[in-house]
């Protein structure tokens, strides 16, 4: 299946899209895509299979979120965890992506007509130097589209991305580009792989497990969690549809979602982060460039 596909909403399901639309929509929706093994046994199908039908519910649930004038999702591909699993189902993830890839590449123009931005964030250095150069390509292509932004967590845990971005403030320590008053909360925020991006305001995770497994730590510290008994893959639009409406009862309801969430840098912080993105944009720019710190 390919990454662009028609709505699968039925008329009704548009209908209500419509009525939530009149409320506060989320501006940044997370997906922990949980149960896709479970769904394959369920099936007697291969694991693989699982994770196949797993990327397929992705595209349908992207095209969901942009009816609902969603502008981001992110969604959790592989976890630096996943790397214990089997040789045969970390193999095939790393195949299932490389064939995605390829066929994101080739319908580019699909993805540029959307305006949609693909980031893949994690320690992407882990995985096989093709599969790197397919996300890097992914990347560079859409990297001028700013209607939606589709963020792939592949090669990530939260904890590593937090080892990273230490790791990140140190150099800018050692290196005199900041000093300890720099160092703030709202610094080590801007300098995670998501710097870029709003916090994700509804972080969905299915299969009825009730955790984060490492995803997201700091970025979720507000976010409205709901958890959905439906296997990855057989998530449907209403199950989208109930999480959106809980969100929408949570922030109508809950005098948190009014506190100021806007940031605020030193001017060296300001400048170190500038310096960051810009190393962000020439790694993305420039196949032969090597990134020290994860994206
Ligand atoms: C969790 O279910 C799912 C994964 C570890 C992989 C998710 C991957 C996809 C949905 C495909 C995405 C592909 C691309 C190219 C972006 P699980 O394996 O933990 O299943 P279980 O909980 O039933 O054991
Ligand atoms: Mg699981």
């Amino acid at each position: 299946m390919s990454w662009v596909v028609d709505s699968t909403l039925n008329w009704f399901q548009y209908a209500i899209i419509k009525l939530l639309k009149k409320g506060h929509v989320p501006k940044h929706i997370a997906f922990i895509m949980d149960g896709n093994r479970r769904y394959a046994k369920r099936s007697n199908a291969k694991t693989i299979e699982g994770h196949s039908k797993g990327f397929d519910k992705l595209a349908e649930t992207l095209q969901w979120c942009l009816d609902l004038g969603v502008r981001e999702v992110t969604v959790y591909a592989f976890s630096i965890e996943n790397f214990k699993r089997t040789e045969e189902e970390v193999n095939g993830l790393m195949d299932l992506a490389r064939a995605k890839f390829k066929r994101l590449i080739e319908e580019k123009d699909k993805l540029n007509e959307k305006g949609i931005r693909i980031r893949i964030i994690g320690n992407i250095e882990l995985l096989p130097s093709d599969l790197i150069a397919s996300f890097k390509e992914a990347m560079h292509i859409t990297k001028d589209n700013t209607e939606g932004f589709l963020n792939v967590a592949f090669s990530y845990t939260s904890r590593d991305e937090m080892v990273e971005t230490s790791r990140i403030l140190i150099d800018g320590l050692r290196t005199n580009k900041i000093t300890n008053e720099d160092v703030t909360m709202d610094l080590f925020d801007k300098c995670l792989y998501t710097g870029t991006s709003p916090e994700p305001d509804l972080i969905i995770r299915t299969s009825g497990e009730t955790r984060l497994s490492d995803f997201m730590l700091v970025q979720s510290k507000s976010s409205f969690l709901y958890f959905c008994h439906k296997l990855w893959p057989e998530f449907t639009a209403w199950n989208l549809i109930n999480a959106v409406f809980a969100f929408q009862y949570d922030f109508y309801t809950n005098e948190m979602w009014r506190a100021d969430k806007s940031k605020s840098l030193t001017s060296a912080g300001e400048a170190f982060v500038n310096e960051l993105y810009s190393k962000r944009d020439e790694y993305i720019a420039n196949p032969q460039c090597n990134l020290q710190h994860g994206i």
